[in-house]
């Protein structure tokens, strides 16, 4: 038993921010920023929008790109380092909103690395016939938490949220492996102090703390493994990968796997340019885009890759259609 994925959908802010917006508030440049990240600009959410508010809305046009009603729905996974509460789960919340009455739901905590790794929990859930279909979602709106004055983290996050359906099939098609790591030893590199049970008062900031040079090392190092690694799990050779959808989170770290495994451009998907690095998001939010522009055709072999706090990473391959 596999799970393939039915449906797509993303959701982003309104708001842009670009470059030269920021470049007014803080000593940054757009030259600055585009050549060490790729990104020109970014969304960021008004004070009412919360991430199950992106979750929802790109939810909803997952389940209606498949025709499905949500009451049929049984699982739901939110992949989140932001939820709207420390409880209830942004997925309880979510569920409520998409009138999924029959769905359990919860949220998944691995920062940037959320999508993959929830994508590759509802494949073991399908694949042990627990459920037959789960709503796997990414979402984050890490500008909420950002020191708006410290130019080495504030250019680099943008929000949004993306969402697949995923339905039980017993072809050779959809998630053919998956490939998950963790490494809490690096976890000081990339950290969110404040608000959790070692300082309920934010005592030491509720803003995103960053060894950037430290994530870079990682980044590069973590990305190439687990391309390689996933690859080898399902079988399947570098060649007959159709498109990469890497974390959107620094062009400078997605060039370096793209020189080391030579891979021609139109292999390799990226959109940070226009959103930044939107965490958990950032992948599905991707892999709605292009399957929207055509990029991705039946039977294509795609390769999702990520990285981020904790520090995580991982891989899923999918078969597509
Ligand atoms: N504008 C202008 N100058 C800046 C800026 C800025 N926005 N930010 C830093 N600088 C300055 C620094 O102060 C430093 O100045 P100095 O030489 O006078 O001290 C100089 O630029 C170089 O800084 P570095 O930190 O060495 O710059 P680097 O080339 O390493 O790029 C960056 C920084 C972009 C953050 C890079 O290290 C990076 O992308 N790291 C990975 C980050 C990442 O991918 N995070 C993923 C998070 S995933 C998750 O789970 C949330």
């Amino acid at each position: 038993m596999r799970s393939r994925i039915i449906g797509t959908g993303s959701e982003v802010p309104q708001k842009i921010v670009t470059n030269d917006d920021l470049s007014k508030t803080i000593d940054t440049s757009d030259e600055w920023i585009r050549t060490r990240t790729g990104i020109r600009e970014r969304r960021v959410s008004d004070e009412k929008t919360a991430t199950s508010d992106l979750a929802f809305a790109a939810a909803r046009k997952a389940m209606s790109a498949a025709n499905f009603d949500p009451e049929k729905l049984e699982l739901i996974i939110v992949a989140t380092c932001s939820p709207d509460t420390l409880f209830p789960s942004t997925a309880c919340i979510l569920q409520s909103k998409l009138k999924a009455s029959s769905a359990a739901a919860f949220d998944l905590s691995a920062a940037c690395s959320g999508f993959n790794f929830a994508l590759s929990t509802a494949q073991a859930y399908i694949e042990s016939k627990m459920y037959n279909n789960v709503l796997v979602v990414g979402a984050d709106t890490l500008t909420k938490y950002l020191d708006w004055s410290d130019r080495s983290t504030c250019v680099l996050f943008g929000d949004g949220a993306g969402a697949v359906l995923l339905e039980k099939t017993e072809e050779e098609k959809g998630v053919l492996a998956s490939y998950i790591k963790a490494k809490g030893d690096g976890g000081n590199h990339l950290v969110m102090p404040g608000g959790g049970s070692r300082d309920p008062e934010e005592k030491s900031g509720r803003f995103i703390r960053m060894d950037g040079k430290e994530v870079f090392k990682f980044a590069v190092k973590a990305l190439e493994e687990s391309v390689v690694k996933v690859l080898e799990k399902a079988n399947l050779s570098l060649g007959s990968m159709d498109l990469l959808i890497p974390h959107q989170a620094n062009m400078r770290i997605i060039e370096h796997v793209v020189k080391k495994f030579s891979l021609p451009e139109k292999k390799v998907y990226v959109n940070l340019m226009k959103y930044g690095n939107t965490s958990a998001a950032s992948i599905p939010l991707a892999l709605d885009e292009a399957v929207r522009e055509g990029r991705i055709k039946p039977k294509d072999i795609v390769v999702l890759s990520g990285f981020g706090a904790g520090l995580t990473y991982g891989s899923n391959i999918i078969c597509w259609g």
